[in-house]
């Protein structure tokens, strides 16, 4: 059973490479189609192990489509088909556990943007590679988005090259809100007692400073809790490529995630989050998902985002190390 290389409409090519890289099953002969499936799958993924990561490298995204990938059980095994570690996901997006190394992508509301990252970014120890499994594709909207990083490093330098000098140079700060309690209505929803698991403010400020990348934090009298990362270089070179590794969009919508300067206290110019957002947009493919679908992304050289839609629509992650 070989993998059959496949296009869809919204690829697109960055240095002569097609963004994502599209496999599909074999061709079926005649009319007594055989249907491939997760065992399917699985099997024909660890046949061509070494082949597939080399793909991956060369293209940072491969899409599976045309498997009847049918559950997050069959999703989890699929992942575990690749032999990577397996990798628990921490973070402050609400999710939750639905199958061996299968979660939900983010509970909160479908019509709600979640802008573009890489996963886990402000954490010291984050995957390098993410999958994702769409059991149910939404009616309108909801297409996952995604963009090599290192396209947004050459096309802002391009377009900015002072500021790209003086950010390297002066390394950003990004701040980040957590609630009192958890709260699936915001995309950043978990309490920080649920986030640092500790109701103990000093054990906490000890776990952030343990795992997350330069951060401190200050309590709220109401109960919430303001974190604070930096100064960090948001431009890093991962995988011998240059990526945009944190993003100075910030990392959600809610006002204080916004809060983005450079490294001294300075404001970032207007023009830069402008330029910045508006090459995201005209080099990113919004996949638009069909049922089944998976797809492996290089953490490392990819950002993704979640375009606003309508329920229902369950897409779920795996991440490993
Ligand atoms: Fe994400």
């Amino acid at each position: 059973m070989e993998f059959v290389e496949g296009t869809i409409e919204e690829e697109k090519k960055f240095g002569g490479l097609v963004f994502p890289k599209t496999l599909n099953p074999p061709k079926n002969d005649g009319d007594q189609g055989v249907e491939y499936g997760s065992s399917e799958l699985i099997e024909m993924v660890k046949a061509k192990r070494e082949w597939l990561e080399e793909l991956l490298q060369r293209h940072s995204a491969i899409l599976f489509r045309g498997f009847r990938v049918d559950s997050a059980e069959e999703f989890g095994r699929v992942v575990e088909g690749f032999g990577w570690e397996e990798m628990e996901y921490w973070g402050v997006a609400s999710r939750f556990k639905v199958a061996h190394r299968v979660h939900t992508t983010n509970e909160s509301p479908p019509d709600k943007f979640i802008t573009f990252h890489h996963e886990m970014s402000l954490i010291k120890d984050c995957p390098s590679k993410l999958f994702f499994f769409c059991s149910q594709p939404p009616p309108i909207g909801g297409e996952t988005s995604i963009v090599p990083s290192s396209i947004v490093v050459e096309k802002m330098e391009e377009k900015l090259p002072e500021f790209v000098a003086d950010l390297m140079e002066k390394g950003c700060v990004f701040g980040r809100s957590l609630p009192k309690g958890n709260d699936t209505n915001i995309i950043s929803g978990r309490s920080w007692k649920w986030f640092l698991q500790t109701e103990d403010q000093d054990e906490a400020k000890q776990r952030a400073t343990e795992r997350l990348r330069s951060c401190s934090i200050n309590f709220n009298k109401d109960g919430s809790a303001d974190l604070v990362f930096g100064p960090l270089n948001p431009i890093q070179e991962l995988e011998g490529k240059r990526v945009w590794f944190n993003t100075i969009l910030g990392y959600t919508s809610n006002e204080k995630d916004m809060k983005v300067s450079f490294g001294d206290g300075s404001a970032l110019p207007s023009e830069a989050f402008e330029t910045f957002k508006q090459i995201l947009n005209e080099n990113c493919v919004d996949l638009k998902w069909q049922k089944g679908d998976v797809l492996l992304l290089d953490n490392f050289t990819v950002q993704h985002a979640r375009r606003p839609g309508k329920p229902p629509r369950t897409v779920l992650v795996s991440v490993c190390k």
